[in-house]
């Protein structure tokens, strides 16, 4: 099963990436995750990609395919893998179709979680994250066990520095600049799913499972 995560920043695709990774069993691919983790160990691309994502701007192309094309040709892609904040440009999308094809395969879905932008300031605000396994909670919606620990390996919980209002707003402006036309690329491909992202966490969930069967 291959799987693309789409969605404006905050509309839960990581959260739900996660989970349905766990379900069918495949690797979960979130290119932020993979940038934050160079920045936290401030690695060449991390420093790099810093520049562009505290501005709440895209990391430019020619950092991000080989990238992913490398790690879906990775043993353990082997049975699928989901894609989650990749691609966000239509260069970045034919890359991978070009990688794919080159492997004699192709993508299954593109699940797009839909959420208005009046509801994402709020849940991003909320967020909180583990730097460590990667886990996110929100303080409201999806708290964790005890205040500011994550439930999974007991690290400290941080807020991103990308979660402050005004870069969210350039995020969401870049997002329907550059990512959303995703949406018509992938459903002239007959691959696009959209679910209502304003449901609970289970409730898209349940959706999400629905869809892959
Ligand atoms: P990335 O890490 O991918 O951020 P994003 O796409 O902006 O998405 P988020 O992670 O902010 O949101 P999400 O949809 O995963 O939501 P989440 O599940 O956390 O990218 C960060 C930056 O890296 C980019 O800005 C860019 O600079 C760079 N980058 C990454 N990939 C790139 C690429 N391919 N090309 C170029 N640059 C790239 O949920 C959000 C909150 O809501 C959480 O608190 C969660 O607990 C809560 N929540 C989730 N679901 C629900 C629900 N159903 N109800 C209530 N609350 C919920
Ligand atoms: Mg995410």
């Amino acid at each position: 099963m291959k799987i693309i995560m789409l969605g404006a920043p905050g509309a839960g695709k990581g959260t739900q990436a996660k989970k349905i990774a766990e379900k069918y069993g495949i690797p979960h691919i979130s290119t932020g995750d993979i940038f934050r983790a160079n920045i936290k160990n401030n690695t060449e691309l991390g420093k790099k990609a810093k520049e562009y994502m505290d501005q709440g701007l895209l990391v430019p192309d020619e950092l991000t395919c080989d990238l992913v094309t490398d790690r879906i040709q990775q043993d353990d892609c082997s049975k699928g893998f989901i894609l989650d904040g990749f691609p966000r440009t239509i260069p970045q999308a034919e890359a991978l179709d070009k990688a794919l094809t080159a492997m004699g395969q192709s993508m299954d879905y593109a699940v797009n979680v839909d959420v208005a932008d009046e509801n994402i300031i709020d849940r991003m605000s909320g967020r909180r994250a583990c730097l460590k396994c990667g886990a996110t909670y929100h303080i409201i919606t999806i708290p964790p066990k005890s205040e500011g620990i994550c439930d999974n390996c007991g690290s400290e919980l941080v807020q991103r520095e990308d979660d402050k209002p005004e870069t969210v707003k350039k995020r969401l402006d870049v997002y329907h600049e550059q990512t959303q036309p995703l949406i018509d690329y992938y459903n002239n491909q007959g691959i696009l799913r959209t679910v209502d992202g304003t449901k609970d966490f289970e409730g898209v969930f349940q959706d999400i499972v629905m869809i892959l069967g």
